[in-house]
């Protein structure tokens, strides 16, 4: 039986296919400005890797911020529950989750039976969000996928002050005029940002097993200073971070098709 989720994010789009209880396809796009146009795309992807069609789908479940947009869902979840059900999937022990998008960042508290118990979100500016990682790394003129294993050259990291987005580009560009070393900010940035999401996660009480989605959880400089900030060894996963909300959603999928089988 194969089952589909899909996951229309705000800067990305993700899909996941399963068959029994194998990921038998995963694809991830940059969302388009049409969220049903993202869904379309990621999912054609996605069964075209598979060697399927959608008539062979029994079951789809659409998450993310577009959710409501996917004309082949059957049904739509929440991203905390997608997020929640997909990192259990993987790790059962999974207590919390901490996923960081392009534009918020989730702290998700499960339950023993991984039904989502508490969690908080900020979603009010762009400082806790891979966003802003994305456009300090366009002041500092690296690629997003460098910028973690950049950050571990580190030997004097700086204190980055500012909290807002734009007020913390123009204190990137002073630091680079003033001759700081790349890696140095790079470090101070993941560690401003890490704390912030920390507090977030400690607002609703850290678990003992704790993992990190998202695709900023593939950034392994924010993955270390999260663990930092935390004082925990984070949960690494083996699959791909940013698609566990597809993942979650092709979980509830199969939920759906064994009940109504
Ligand atoms: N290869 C990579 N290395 C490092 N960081 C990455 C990589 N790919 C993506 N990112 C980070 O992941 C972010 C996007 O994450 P994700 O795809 O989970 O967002 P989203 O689901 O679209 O957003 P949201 O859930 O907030 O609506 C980017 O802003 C970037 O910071
Ligand atoms: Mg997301």
């Amino acid at each position: 039986m194969y089952v589909a989720g899909c996951d229309v994010g705000s800067l990305s789009a993700k899909a996941v296919i399963m068959k029994d209880t194998d990921i038998v396809a995963s694809r991830v796009i940059y969302a388009r400005p049409e969220p049903e146009e993202s869904a379309r795309e990621v999912m054609d992807a996605a069964l075209a890797q598979a060697g399927i069609t959608m008539r062979e789908i029994e079951s789809c479940v659409g998450t993310g911020y577009g959710r409501n947009s996917i004309p082949f869902a059957v049904a739509v979840e929440s991203e905390i529950a997608c997020h929640g059900k997909g990192a259990r999937w993987l790790i059962p022990e999974v207590r919390m989750v901490i996923d960081i998008g392009g534009q918020d960042a989730k702290a998700i508290r499960l339950d023993e039976q991984g039904n989502v118990a508490r969690y908080a979100y900020n979603d009010k500016c762009a400082s806790g969000t891979g966003r802003f990682l994305e456009i300090m790394a366009g002041a500092l003129g690296v690629r997003i996928e460098d910028m973690g294993e950049l950050s571990f050259q580190a030997k004097n990291p700086v204190t980055i002050s500012n909290q807002c987005v734009v007020f913390a580009e123009t204190e990137i560009i002073s630091l680079i005029n003033d001759g700081r070393d790349l890696s140095d900010i790079m470090y101070g940035l993941h560690r401003a940002m890490a704390h912030r999401v920390a507090s977030l996660a400690k607002g609703i009480e850290l678990e003992r097993e704790i993992t990190m989605t998202g695709g900023v959880a593939k950034n392994i400089g924010m993955f270390r200073a999260l663990e930092e900030a935390l004082g925990v060894n984070l949960r690494q996963m083996e699959t791909d971070p940013q698609i566990i909300g597809a993942l979650g959603a092709a979980v509830m999928a199969r939920e759906l098709a064994a009940g109504s089988s």
